[in-house]
């Protein structure tokens, strides 16, 4: 191997786990076009799914429990009393930037809430919201 190969690849990046919340939500809705052809993710759809009661349980009916009414604000675990950050891009960039992270608190929150796991096309509306909300 030449010196100047060996030097190129000493300075290519590392593969690294992190996106952007736009792929994240185009992954999320391609899945979900797999089974509904022409499907694209809609914001609007996203904030019913934020907003909606589900009262499958009494503590967490609904998602705007622990996040609040507003994205865009600290929120805090109604069990724990731990505070979260605002789940909207814009005032947290962290967010949807790690597929395994957002995948896991989806499933995990989805369970409780829901009560069952959320679609792809329910994953990818709540993205498009979270992501569009300013
Ligand atoms: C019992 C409290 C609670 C409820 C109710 C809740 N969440 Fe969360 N959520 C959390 C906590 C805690 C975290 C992880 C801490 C953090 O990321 O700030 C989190 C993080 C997330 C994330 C990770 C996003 C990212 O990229 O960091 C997503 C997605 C999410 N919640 C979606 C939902 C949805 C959808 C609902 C309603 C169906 C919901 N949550 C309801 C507590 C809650």
């Amino acid at each position: 191997m030449n010196y100047r190969l060996a030097l190129a690849l000493l300075i290519l990046p590392l593969p690294t786990l992190a996106e952007t919340p736009q792929q994240i939500r185009a992954a999320y809705a391609s899945e979900a076009a797999a089974t509904q052809p022409g499907f694209s993710a809609a914001a609007q759809r996203g904030e019913q799914l934020f907003r909606q009661q589900f009262a499958v349980t009494a503590k967490m009916p609904s998602c705007t429990g622990c996040h609040t009414a507003n994205p865009l604000q600290a929120g805090e675990h109604v069990v724990t009393g731990k505070a979260i950050r605002p789940l909207a891009v814009a005032a947290n960039g962290e967010r949807f930037t790690d597929p395994a992270k957002v995948e896991k608190w989806f499933g995990r929150n989805c369970k409780e809430v829901v009560g069952r796991a959320c679609t792809p096309a329910e994953k990818a509306d709540f993205v498009a919201y979270m992501s569009e909300i300013r």
